[in-house]
């Protein structure tokens, strides 16, 4: 089993409203890369937020083996309370995808989700020896909750975002029951890691 995530620099958190450091000081603990016992729990709190695409447990097996080390979960006592699902495009290992990202409705607005996506993408460069990464995901229009984190960590990070057409609404459901999803391609990230 890997250690829990080591910490990241406070002078990586420089914007906010809330105390960042804190914020961070107080999640670190609990952040590690998910394990096969995670998948249904990771399951359910995909479920419980309403709006994403909830997947099978064996996919998210999936997620908690092969794709452990671009993946992470915030475990507090024993609850899996945040996630952030990921994986290198095969074609592509400088982009690192984010698949999913969830945080328990109880657990929003603290800053979970940006310290569970700053430390990943912090393991990740560090896994690729400090080069750089840029952060992919898809994001539906209406889903400003998701474009704030992702928004808000580019500014964090000072790297630009950029977002192109990408899977449509027709290619997800016939019936019309999806939003398109763009692209959102944030970095590259290049700064010297210190860590
Ligand atoms: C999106 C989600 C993961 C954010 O989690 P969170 O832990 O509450 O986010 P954070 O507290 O780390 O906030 C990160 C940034 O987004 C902003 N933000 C978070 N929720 C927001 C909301 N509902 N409206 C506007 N901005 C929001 C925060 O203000 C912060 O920006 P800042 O650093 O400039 O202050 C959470 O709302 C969620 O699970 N939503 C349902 C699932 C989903 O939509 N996932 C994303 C698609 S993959």
């Amino acid at each position: 089993m890997h250690a829990r995530e080591k910490y990241l620099p406070a002078s990586t958190w420089t914007i906010g409203s809330r105390s960042p450091v804190k914020q961070h000081n107080s999640w670190r603990h609990l952040l590690r890369r998910p394990a096969e016992s995670d998948a249904i729990a990771m399951r359910r709190l995909v479920a419980e937020t309403g709006v994403l695409d909830v997947n099978s447990t064996y996919a998210y097996l999936l997620m908690a083996t092969d794709f452990a080390e671009t993946s992470i979960v915030a475990d507090r006592d024993g609850e899996i309370c945040g996630l952030i699902t990921g994986y290198h495009p095969p074609t592509r290992p400088e982009v690192l995808f984010v698949w999913q990202v969830a945080v328990a409705r109880a657990t929003r607005g603290t800053g979970l989700a940006a310290t569970m996506l700053d430390t990943l993408v912090h393991r990740v460069r560090r896994n690729r020896h400090g080069h750089p990464v840029t952060v992919e995901a898809t994001v539906s229009p209406g889903n400003s909750a998701s474009r704030a984190l992702f928004g808000s960590f580019a500014r964090r990070h000072g790297v630009p975002m950029v977002e192109q057409p990408c899977f449509t609404a027709a290619q997800l459901d016939p019936n019309n029951g999806h939003e398109d999803e763009p692209i959102l391609s944030i970095g590259p990230l290049t700064a010297p890691l210190t860590d």
